[in-house]
Parts: structure tokens; C-alpha cells; sequence
């Protein structure tokens, strides 16, 4: 089938997928879950399978009614200056988080806490006090997502948020680079197989794109 139709429904089913951006952006591949199925066996496999920074990326929307600013508008230091990414694009680092009821914030049960509570508050961001549920700093990422999703910005930020609206998911989903052994970024032929043999499916951000970018 469709590679897309088949990343909506792992999604739709709780199941992680696996997303390229593109060879002529970052050409990394994220491991990829709806916040709301994390356990801390998926915490597990995101730092020992992908390797690279558990970040939750949240809606534009999310992100107001929180009150999660980009991290490049806060960082009142010399080392916020100048604009853009070796790749041409903006960086979407929002705050880093820890939920109320975590002890130190890094074990698998406590992001996994952190995590899916985020897709708690993602969920019904107006019945939700995030200052009283999370701290700041902590041991999970916040990305926060361009408004237009697609049409702004094709990072997997985008790319993830865009298939959980597709699956009917909260607008929160977790995002990891996959390193390989080497420390490099896993290439896409490694990444597919990493994919059949996990039985997870791969896509490439291109696919998601001309699906889901309406302009
Ligand atoms: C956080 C990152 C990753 O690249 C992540 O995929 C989110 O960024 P982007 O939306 O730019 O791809 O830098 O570890
Ligand atoms: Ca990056
Ligand atoms: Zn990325």
C-alpha cells in the first residue's frame, strides 16, 4: 500500500514511523510517535534504536495558548544571534520541559510522564494549566511547529505534526534523529531496513508533503 496511507494508520494504531526530511535539507531520519502512545519502552527504543535528541514537537496553536516562545526569541545572549541553520531554515526549539511528577526528569518513566502528559495538555490546551503541570528547565525538547505546517516549514516538526492531524492524533508528537554507530546520521537505505525489519513503516518527507501541503 501507499507508503502515506500506511504511516496514518501506525499512527492511528499508536505505532511509531520513520520520516526522511529531505537529501537537500538535513537528509536525516527521524523515529517518529504520537506523544500519547509513548511508554517508557518507546523512551527506550528512541535513545538505544535512533540515538539522537527526544524532542516533543507541538502545534503553532498548542504553542500560543501556552505560551511556548521559540527558543532563539528568549535566549537573551550573544549566542541567540543570527538567523538560520547550516541548512537555510529556521530552528523550531521551543523551552525544555519536565513534568510536576518526574524525579530527575531523564529516565525512561519519567519523559515518558513528561511526554505524554504533553499530549494531555495538547489535547485540550484550554482546560489545561501548563505552568502547573511542567517546569522549566527539563529533560524533553519542546519544538513548537510552523502555523501553516507544510506550507511553512518542511522540517520533521511539520512533517510529524502533519501526520498526526492526518491520523486524528493530538497535535503532539515525539521526534529522535536515527544515528548510526559511526555517529553519523543513518542513511535512508539503512533506515528502510531498520523499518522492514522492525516491521515500522518509512516514509519520505517528500510523500507527506504532496499529501498534505495544500498551497
Ligand atoms: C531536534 C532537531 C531535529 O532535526 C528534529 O527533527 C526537529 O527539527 P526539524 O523540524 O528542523 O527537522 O534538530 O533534535
Ligand atoms: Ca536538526
Ligand atoms: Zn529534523
Amino acid at each position: 500500500a501507499d507508503p502515506v496511507e500506511r504511516a496514518i494508520e501506525a499512527f492511528e494504531a499508536g505505532e511509531p514511523v520513520l520520516i526522511h526530511d529531505a537529501a537537500d535539507r538535513e537528509g536525516e531520519t527521524d523515529l517518529i510517535y504520537p506523544a500519547g502512545a509513548v511508554t517508557p519502552a518507546a523512551v527506550a527504543r528512541l535513545r538505544n534504536d535512533a540515538g539522537g535528541l527526544v524532542c516533543v514537537a507541538v502545534s503553532d496553536a498548542v504553542a500560543r495558548a501556552f505560551d511556548l516562545p521559540f527558543a532563539r526569541e528568549v535566549i537573551d545572549h550573544p549566542v541567540a544571534s543570527g538567523e538560520t541553520l547550516s541548512y537555510g531554515d529556521r530552528s523550531s526549539f521551543s523551552l525544555t520541559v519536565n513534568h510536576r511528577d518526574t524525579y530527575t526528569g531523564i529516565t525512561d518513566d519519567d519523559r515518558s510522564t513528561t511526554i505524554t502528559a504533553l499530549s494531555r495538555a495538547a489535547s485540550a490546551p484550554d482546560e489545561f494549566d501548563f505552568a502547573a503541570e511542567f517546569r522549566a528547565p527539563g529533560h524533553v525538547h519542546l519544538l513548537r511547529g510552523a502555523p501553516g505546517l507544510l506550507t511553512d516549514r518542511r522540517g520533521h516538526t511539520e512533517l510529524g505534526l502533519a501526520l498526526a492531524a492526518a491520523a486524528e492524533r493530538p497535535p503532539a508528537v515525539v521526534v529522535c534523529e536515527m544515528l548510526d554507530d559511526s555517529g553519523g546520521a543513518l542513511s535512508p537505505a539503512d533506515a528502510r531496513a531498520y523499518a522492514d525489519h522492525n516491521d515500522l513503516v518509512y516514509v519520505e518527507g517528500s510523500r507527506l508533503v504532496d499529501r498534505f501541503d495544500g498551497s
